[in-house]
């Protein structure tokens, strides 16, 4: 049978050193949310308590050869129950699409996966008044923390991670009605909600990149900020819309992973060595440890 990392995981990046905690876990609740779309919630105090926004466990099939490997998925929100001084259970939103979500989906309140965490580097604190946020897809899972941690409903992680933000407002596109979840959660922390669907129906028929110039040009220059999840295609269309307009974008990136620790390498992307868009020196960057996110104007997409 394959083996599971150890419990605790020290993992070291040019920047600094963290700590993963990896183990079995208990699922408390699970439920179908939106067409093959599932939220998952995962009983695992270590990784609740410390995790931030943008960052995103391993999770692992248990007792299983195949998947062999662990896939990576974001950290959707934290738990913390009535009475406790710190987060106690994690959510993870995913899309059945493959061989291990389609498995996972079958799984019961109660089941048990093997996970490790936190991991990558997590979106960092929005210094600006305006935060926009531009998901497709399930790229949207990151953004309920994020909302949550901007508008001060919610702490994350053991530090202080102070923002100056005032606004939040979501851009989130789907193909049709049938994929779009319940995005209350986010209304409920404050953020103004745009939708957009490729089919037209719900909110605006069209990409959700076409909504964003009317939402950026709502701001003055130096007061907004863009974070940007989904698809590369739309990624790459959001950080050279931003680049236009001189607002500073990050992106997280979904490369596919097998460790997320740093060690196989088998998660690189391309990015310049400057945010000097026009700087033709690149190297490849371990997405898992050196992000997922990372300033928009450093990735080169292919
Ligand atoms: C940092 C990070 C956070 C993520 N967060 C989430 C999340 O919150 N929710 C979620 O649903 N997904 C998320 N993903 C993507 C998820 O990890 C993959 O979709 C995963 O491979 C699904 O596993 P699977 O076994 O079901 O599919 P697989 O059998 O592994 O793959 C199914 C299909 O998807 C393709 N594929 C696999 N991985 C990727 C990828 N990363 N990007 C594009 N295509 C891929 C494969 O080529 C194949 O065609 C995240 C990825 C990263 C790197
Ligand atoms: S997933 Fe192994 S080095 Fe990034």
């Amino acid at each position: 049978m394959a083996s599971s990392p150890p419990n605790d995981i020290s993992i070291k990046t040019k920047k600094k050193a963290s700590y993963v905690w990896s183990g079995t876990v208990r699922i408390t609740q699970h439920e179908k949310i939106a067409k093959d779309t599932y939220h998952i919630r995962l009983e695992c105090p270590t990784i609740a308590s410390s995790a931030v926004p943008g960052q995103f466990v391993m999770m692992r099939l248990p007792g299983r050869e195949s998947p062999l490997l662990g896939r990576p998925l974001a950290l959707h929100d934290t738990v913390r129950h009535g009475g406790e001084a710190t987060a106690s259970e994690i959510d993870i939103v995913y899309i059945a699409l493959g061989r291990m979500t389609r498995i996972l989906s079958n799984f019961q309140p109660g089941d048990s996966i093997e996970v490790w965490g936190p991991l990558g580097n997590g979106f960092p604190p929005c210094q600006v008044p305006n935060l926009v946020l531009v998901s497709g897809g399930i790229g949207y899972t990151p953004f309920l923390a994020v909302t949550k941690e901007a508008l001060k409903r919610c702490s994350y992680g053991r530090t202080s991670r102070e923002t100056r933000v005032e606004k939040v407002v979501l851009c989130h596109g789907v193909r049709s009605s049938e994929y779009l979840p319940d995005l209350t959660p986010f209304s409920l922390a404050g953020a103004e909600v745009l939708i957009s669907s490729e089919d037209g129906t719900v909110g605006q028929r069209g990409l959700v990149t076409e909504m964003l110039p009317e939402v950026l040009d709502r701001y003055q220059p130096n007061s907004a900020c863009v974070f940007c999840c989904g698809p590369e295609a739309m990624m790459r269309v959001v950080a050279e819309m931003c680049a236009l307009r001189g607002v500073p974008c990050f992106v997280s990136l979904e490369t596919p992973m097998a460790c997320g620790m740093g060690i196989c390498f088998s998660c690189v992307a391309r990015l310049r060595e400057t945010n000097d868009a026009n700087s033709e020196a690149w190297d490849f960057h371990r997405v898992c440890v050196e992000g997922p996110v990372f300033d928009a104007s450093r990735v080169l997409f292919d």
